[in-house]
């Protein structure tokens, strides 16, 4: 038996141990749906020579989540010599402990995650580094030391927050308006997340340059419509004037833009209030088309292809880099119908 095979062998004891202490046939937590798509299915000896790859996804509460997780799928295949065990957290970082931790005890090959918020994994990082197990971060950041984990995956979020406000800065130049009082409300991501601090930090840092740009409100949408519609309907209610919201994920907009229509009042080109929103998903992109959606600044899902490079380098014994940052695009009515065919998700 070789090195790798007797960490399988081991990894199986393990697997195994753990079905029967805790009665439970399915240790990780693959919906079904997602099961049948993917093909993914439990351990079997035939599985030998796979690399195996842990992965802690953090819920499905966007559009985007789902694409990411999907690319995941699709990049980290048996056909391509991985056995990829998935776990949705549901939006709990103690679930993504818990995930992670399952998958140190089942000597997995590769961790990969995509942590919610940026603090609290000090802890089970170390415990990942004294097993001796790479850790690949997707998408969201860690505020741990660097050591703690091998490579990071994802979009520039500080970059994409910048973009909407240089964005709107031309905007403004366009409409003639970029001396007149602009009141903007935005519609924050999770708290914590990579995600939600870089696109605020990035926003904001170009609209401390304008004293004409007013920020009324930043509350949390926590990346879905239905707590987007809920926060934007509190906006509404106490801010008669907005001009700009800025909401951070397309589902959020979604939301907002039922809020405001709802409120009698009209969005994008032309209309009450200009919407600048992020992701680009399709039913988004459709939005840009029709004109209710000002701009969309892309944040890129595709991760998984990046993610199987980064380990098929690892496994041939290459150095890799510690950042990897995913390429984007902005869309507005100008450009948006010739991406709008291929986009797929
Ligand atoms: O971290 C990326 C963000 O998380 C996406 O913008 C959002 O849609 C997702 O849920």
């Amino acid at each position: 038996m070789n090195g790798r095979n007797r960490k399988r062998a081991a990894g199986l004891a393990a697997l195994l141990l753990l079905i029967l202490l805790t009665g439970c046939g399915a240790f990780y937590d693959v919906r079904p749906e997602e099961a049948e798509e993917t093909g993914e299915d439990a351990w079997t000896e035939e599985n030998g020579g796979l690399v195996i790859v842990g992965f802690s996804q953090i819920g499905s509460e966007s559009i985007w989540r789902t694409a990411n997780t999907n690319s995941m799928q699709r990049a980290l295949t048996k056909e391509r010599g991985y056995f990829l065990i998935f776990n949705n957290a549901r939006q709990k970082q103690e679930n993504q402990i818990k995930a992670i931790r399952s998958f140190i005890s089942q000597r997995v090959d590769y961790i990969v995650f995509s942590p919610i918020t940026e603090s609290g994994w000090d802890t089970v990082l170390e415990e990942a580094k004294e097993a001796g197990i790479p850790v690949i971060l997707a998408d969201r950041k860690v505020d741990a030391d660097a050591s703690l984990y091998t490579t990071w995956v994802g979009p520039d979020t500080v970059k994409e927050g910048e973009n909407a406000a240089r964005w709107l800065e031309g905007n403004l130049k366009e409409k003639n308006r970029q001396n007149d009082d602009i009141n903007i409300v935005i519609l924050q991501g999770t708290l914590g997340a990579s995600s939600e601090m870089g696109r605020t930090a990035g926003f904001v840092s170009i609209a401390a340059r304008y004293h004409n740009w007013h920020i009324l409100d930043c509350q949390t949408g926590d990346f879905t419509t239905a707590k987007g519609k809920e926060v934007m309907q509190q906006f509404l209610r106490k801010y008669p004037d907005i001009d700009v919201v800025v909401s951070q994920n397309d589902d959020m907009t979604f939301g907002a833009i039922e809020a405001i229509e709802e409120a009698g009042m009209t969005t994008g080109i032309g209309g009450d209030i200009t919407i600048i929103s992020f992701d680009a998903v399709k039913e988004a992109l459709e939005l840009v088309q029709a004109g209710k959606i000002n701009v969309d600044i892309e944040c890129n899902p595709e991760q998984g292809e990046y993610i199987e490079k980064v380990i098929r380098m690892l496994e041939a014994g290459e150095p890799v880099e510690k950042e990897y940052v995913v390429e984007e695009k902005i869309f507005t009515f100008r450009n948006v119908s010739q991406y709008l065919d291929e986009r797929t998700y």
